[in-house]
């Protein structure tokens, strides 16, 4: 009897058991963040990972291979963030099991073993599946009717939208054959197969596509043709749990056990306890969103403004804001890496190396999101209230509140119900689309800097890189181009090394007879090497193109950018050293002038750690180390222990740098020969580059010698300037700033006395209303001087006496009203009188009952309004 698995670790290894035992390799899942595929944000199929094989390009000749791919898709027909938690089978992050065939098996093997996996080894209920080929796919029908025995209604024909599968725009295509399972009728209970025709691809939750097998035969190219491929290809694609909830009896993919401990974490940690309905579309967000974010973030991906980082932080931000729905007031998801990572960590160990780092970086991120949260809710009071009577909140607003305060629309659109209003979905979906056109717009110049157009080609062929040893060779051009005036070109051999793995592009020049051509940049795209040049002498014709040239980088700056590179391996090695091994490289830039390098950390170092990591790189220069290279097996190199950047793909063949025995790293950039050469290590600055990551800046050999140059320079000319020896400097400059805080203090109450002063005379002549003084002035001064006669008259004015006064100056005027404890006690206030003033001065003004104050554009009002002032006064005393 065969074993029928029932454990999501179990059914995961049942398939791939399977396929292994029909000579398939297993393949481990690639990351989940694409390192090297532009054209996609996030892996989205099992197949990602063997596009160039599709393509043709096997070098090493897999035939047949097996895995289960970790996949996130926040787009798409289904796959809408912002309905993702409402029902029960979608996902952003989901595993795909996958069987391919590069050009070896086809048609009739994919399906005999789909139906033996589904039905013999896996024992689902024949009567429940229902399978669908393309429309002209009599062979796929054929073998299908022969293979599985279904009747032939059973087996549906589907035009392309739903039977041709496309990786994207461009790329490689096919026909393709899904299979289908019947859950029966959940509302009814009744488990009858009626009506599959509309169930089939319906959009229900009782027809569930579980499995999709791509003929691949075609590419799709950017015109929008079909060319065939060298080679057929299988690739199919499971939904890894929509299969265990079948095959663990149950009907929502989150009561599998892939789930079921996040979500009871969610309600033990909220108090909200789990509902399959309404209620429990918050556990079902956060469940979700949990995973696609924390596989993303610990395959290297961050929360950022643009791109990958931004989509990223949409979706913690709306698993954040479904936590706020659970009361949930500080950061909450973070606390849910610990139960993802039991769950998930043997199939997939980076997530269990990773999740304190992950946790950390959710946990920040959702911090900072909380204080614009508050902030959004009251943006969104505010739109309620300037809506009027209004019962719809219009579109541009509710993208307001997206774009800015990161609020789902779903979200928007529940606060609105709680109103009882509604939202503007149409109205928000055209300014989403406006804005994803502008975003389209932007990539597209971006990636565009080779077209095929405008070449002239001398030779076909590819460039060979000679950089690691020589710094300067003879050579042909293959192709160039030139848009005004910058000329791409294309060398046969070339010593210059092109902008990658953070060190920039070098510069140099390229001779021939009659022509001299200086490079300033090297750049990768799509794999070839391009110099970009601008002529210095001669012209840019075939001609002279045509010409035998000297390729000579130059040497001098190259130098510098070998030393900042080896120096940022000993600095990742020292700073693991020193803080741990958490620390890991998130990014890195290496130039002639400077290094700069990111690293994984929770906080800023201190000022010893800095002193010790200075102290430690130095150390290992002055050892004057071996710096050696090799190529090696990416696994023996794995084997040794050799970091590599998390995340990222590498080829079989790998460049291993070693720096003594203190530094072992995947590295295609040139080096010092021995880490003498060096010379010097100096840390410039270390800050914050985003929530659990550091970035330090600093320079080597001449840079450091620069710096430290520039500070002596500095220095002297403090010593100078305030006439002391180094030592004194501090002391002198802290005498210096007491000085003149000294002085400072000292001006400002001479500056007082003086106004009280002057006020004193203010106060001489008053009216006398009721018993009470009146002192009405018309004053012309600065405004501070103004500012510091009132100040004087408040400290003098005593408790029955009262001013009005005014200051006019060329384009503006103020009137001031002080008045006296007495006077306010009798209701004569000079808040009250100043916005009698300021109105009839043509401006504005306010303030308390004691002094208050208004001032107006148009000075030549300031007469009247003052003349105002004695009648209401004496008003307000009869
Ligand atoms: N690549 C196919 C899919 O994603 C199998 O459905």
């Amino acid at each position: 009897m065969t074993f029928v698995p029932k454990t999501s670790t179990e059914i995961r290894s049942s398939f791939i058991r399977f396929f292994e035992s029909k000579k398939h390799t297993f393949v481990r899942s690639a990351p989940v963040v694409p390192a090297d595929d532009p054209t996609l944000m996030f892996t989205n199929a099992g197949m990602n990972q063997f596009k160039a094989i599709f393509l043709g390009d096997n070098p090493r000749g897999l035939k047949r291979a097996v895995n289960s791919q970790k996949c996130i898709r926040v787009s798409g027909k289904h796959n809408d963030l912002d309905e993702v938690g409402r029902d029960t089978y979608h996902h952003t992050f989901f595993e795909m099991l996958g069987n391919w065939s590069f050009g070896d098996y086809y048609k009739e093997e994919a399906i005999t073993w789909a139906w033996e996996l589904l039905t013999e080894v896996w024992k689902l209920d024949q009567a429940r599946l229902f399978v669908t080929v393309y429309q002209d796919d009599d062979e796929a029908f054929a073998i299908w009717k022969r293979v599985s025995g279904l009747p032939e209604e059973r087996i549906m024909r589907f035009d392309a939208k739903s039977n041709f599968w496309e990786m994207g725009d461009t790329g490689p295509c096919g026909p393709c054959s899904e299979i289908h399972y019947d859950r029966g009728d959940l509302a009814t209970q009744k488990e009858t197969f009626a009506d599959p025709i509309l169930g089939v691809n319906g959009a229900n939750d009782r027809y569930i596509e579980i499995w999709n097998n791509v003929f691949m035969q075609y590419e799709r190219i950017s015109t929008g043709e079909l060319i065939p491929l060298k080679a057929k290809n299988v690739d199919t694609g499971m939904g890894f749990e929509r299969v265990c909830a079948i095959l663990q009896g149950v009907r929502s993919n989150y009561d599998t056990d892939i789930f079921k401990p996040i979500i009871a974490r969610i309600a033990s940690l909220s108090g909200v306890k789990y509902d399959e309905g309404v209620a429990g579309v918050p556990h079902r967000v956060i469940a979700d969103h949990l995973r696609s974010v924390s596989f993303a973030i610990a395959d290297g991906a961050l929360p950022s403004n643009e791109g990958r980082g931004y989509v990223l932080r949409r979706i913690l931000r709306r698993a954040s804001r479904f936590a706020r729905l659970l009361e949930q007031k500080e950061p909450f998801i973070y606390r849910l890496v610990e139960t993802l990572s039991e769950i998930m960590g043997d199939a997939f160990p980076e997530i269990r190396e990773r999740k304190d780092f992950v946790a950390e970086v959710i946990r920040a991120e959702e911090e900072r999101f909380i204080r614009t949260l508050d902030a959004g809710l009251d943006r969104f009071d505010q739109i309620v209230a300037e809506m009027g009577n209004e019962k719809t909140v219009p579109g541009d607003k509710v993208f307001l509140l997206y774009d800015t305060y990161g609020f789902p629309p779903d979200l928007t659109r529940i606060l609105a119900e709680e109103k009882g209003l509604a939202i503007d979905e149409a109205g928000f979906e055209t300014s989403m689309e406006e804005q994803k056109s502008r975003a389209r717009a932007a990539r597209k110049q971006g990636i565009n800097t080779m077209g095929t157009e405008g070449w002239t080609v001398f030779a076909d062929g590819s460039t060979q890189f000679v950089g690691y040893s020589l710094t300067s060779t003879e050579t042909r051009i293959l192709r160039y181009r030139e848009d005004n005036g910058t000329l791409s070109i294309v060398l046969e051999t070339t010593p210059f090394y092109a902008e990658m793995g953070g060190q920039v592009g070098d510069k140099g020049e390229l001779i021939a007879e009659g022509i001299k051509i200086k490079v300033f940049d090297t750049v990768k795209v799509n794999d070839t090497v391009i110099h970009r040049g601008m002529v210095l002498e001669g012209n840019a014709d075939e001609k002279t193109m045509a010409g035998l040239f000297t390729a000579t980088v130059q040497s001098e700056a190259q130098r510098d950018t070998r030393r900042n590179h080896s120096a940022t391996h000993l600095l990742q090695a020292m700073l693991r050293e020193v803080l741990g091994t958490h620390v890991v490289q998130q990014g890195s830039f290496v130039s002639p002038e400077e290094l700069r390098f990111d690293f994984s950390h929770f906080s800023a170092l201190t000022a010893e750690q800095i002193t010790d990591v200075e102290n430690k790189v130095n150390a290992q220069i002055m050892a004057c180390l071996p710096i050696e290279t090799t190529v090696m097996d990416l696994d023996d190199a794995r084997d040794e222990g050799v970091m590599a950047l998390f995340g990222e793909k590498y080829e079989d063949r790998v460049r291993v740098v070693k720096i003594g025995d203190v530094s072992k790293e995947l590295c295609g950039g040139l080096h010092a020969g021995n880490t003498g050469e060096i010379g010097m290590f100096k840390i410039l600055s270390e800050t914050s580059v985003s929530a659990g990551v550091r970035r330090m800046e600093a320079v080597t050999g001449r840079g450091a010698l620069a710096v430290l140059r520039e500070s002596s320079a500095i220095l002297s000319s403090l010593r100078d300037r305030l006439r002391c020896k180094d030592k004194d400097i501090l002391g002198r400059i802290d005498g210096v700033f007491e000085s003149v805080k000294t002085v400072e203090k000292e001006l400002a109450q001479a500056k007082l006395k003086l106004a009280t002063q002057a006020a004193a005379s203010l106060l001489l002549d008053g009216i006398t209303v009721k018993g009470f003084k009146v002192f009405v002035q018309a004053l012309k001064l600065s405004e501070d001087e103004f500012k510091n006669i009132l100040d004087g008259v408040q400290s003098r004015l005593a408790p029955e006496e009262m001013m009005v006064i005014s200051n006019e100056l060329p384009e503006s005027g103020s009137i001031a009203v002080l008045a006296g404890k007495a006077l306010q006690d009798k209701g004569v206030k000079a808040g009250d009188l100043v916005k009698v003033l300021a109105e009839a001065a043509g401006g504005r003004g306010g303030g308390r009952a004691d002094r208050a104050q208004a001032g107006t554009r148009e000075p030549g009002k300031l007469a009247a309004a003052l003349a105002m002032a004695l009648p209401w006064i004496q008003e307000k005393l009869a």
